[in-house]
């Protein structure tokens, strides 16, 4: 049986078993089934390099001795950004995706390679993501927008800036919803608050979903990079990718899942601020890293 979770600032995790610990190495994120003293502490070995068994102390003194909460309650604070999916905050393991195109698509596989479940889900129903959900295995299941929407413990909104109306508020209520859209008023029609720079897209979506936590994300990378781009943490040609959230929870939420991307994070503050990264900006669609993306973000103007 479980009984705590220790993280360290370098996302070591001692997990405690029993009598005996098991100390989890960061990265790269794959399935390692190494010998374990429980199969509980196997399942949460997911995302890790290695796993030290060790006494029960001495992993904790290893980890730095810094308890993540019950499992019953989400963690808060730095410990949050170094949980792994499934890594002791069930909570966060299953994702809806809404808009199953590009971006949506190519986030599925990423996540679904980490361990996640994925809810798909577009505008023309279920049964025509067949394709896309043999390729993606079982981890990922199709869904309509409000029941992926619904069985998500966080979502991504992957659809055209002029469907965002279509998204369902309801299911989404107090969840972090990660936002992906790009204005594109050739697609979208011409949106004058837009136009006139009086609101930022994201904004748009958060004023949507009022009782939602809204993150700007994996909108200036094309979607082809996703799974391509991803660097070990500490990589010199580490790329960076930006967020912005009214909510700091929010905000860590989407770096916790960029650094399991592989993308180190800027964060730009409040979704007011998310402009900066937005369509046709020094940042958009160009590979920098943390230093040069903070650069281009104080070079954009409006
Ligand atoms: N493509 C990129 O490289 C890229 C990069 C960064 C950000 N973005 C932004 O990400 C968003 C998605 O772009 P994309 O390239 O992935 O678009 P896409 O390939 O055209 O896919 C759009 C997806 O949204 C679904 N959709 C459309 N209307 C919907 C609705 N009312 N309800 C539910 N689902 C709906 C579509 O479903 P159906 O096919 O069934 O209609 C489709 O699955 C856009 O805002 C875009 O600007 C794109």
């Amino acid at each position: 049986m479980l009984l705590d979770t220790i993280l360290d600032a370098r996302g070591r995790a001692a997990f405690l078993v029993g009598g005996v610990g098991a100390l989890l190495h960061p990265r790269p994120a794959s399935w390692l089934p190494l010998s374990c003293p429980a199969p509980d502490t196997a399942r949460h070995a997911r995302g890790f390099e290695a796993i030290s068994i060790l006494p029960r102390q001495e992993a904790a003194d290893a980890a730095g001795g810094i308890f993540l909460p019950p499992r019953d309650r989400p963690p808060s604070g730095p410990v949050m950004k170094y949980v792994r999916p499934g890594c002791g905050w069930p909570g966060m393991t299953t994702i809806g995706i809404i808009g199953a195109g590009n971006i949506g698509s190519q986030i599925a596989r990423k996540a679904v390679e980490l361990g996640y479940q994925v809810v798909m889900a577009n505008s023309r129903g279920p049964e025509t993501l067949a394709d896309l959900l043999e390729e993606l295995g079982g981890k990922a299941s199709a869904a309509t927008p409000a029941q992926a929407a619904a069985a998500a413990d966080f979502a991504v909104v992957a659809v055209p800036l002029k469907a965002v109306r279509d998204i369902p508020a309801e299911p989404l209520a107090g969840k972090i919803v990660i936002d992906t859209t790009n204005y594109y008023w050739e697609r979208d029609g011409h949106i004058a608050d837009l136009d006139e720079g009086r609101i930022t897209t994201s904004q748009l979506l958060q004023d949507h979903l009022p009782q939602s936590r809204i993150a700007k994300g994996f909108n200036h990378i094309l979607a082809q990079e996703i799974t391509t781009d991803g660097r070990p943490a500490g990589a010199e040609d580490r790329r960076a990718l930006a967020t912005a959230s009214d909510f700091p929870e929010a905000a860590e939420q989407v770096a916790r899942f960029y650094d399991e991307f592989g993308f180190d994070t800027v964060n730009i503050g409040s979704l007011a601020e998310s402009w900066r990264v937005e369509r046709d900006r020094p940042a958009y669609g160009v590979r920098q890293n943390a230093q040069e993306l903070e650069a281009n973000l104080a070079k954009a103007e409006r």
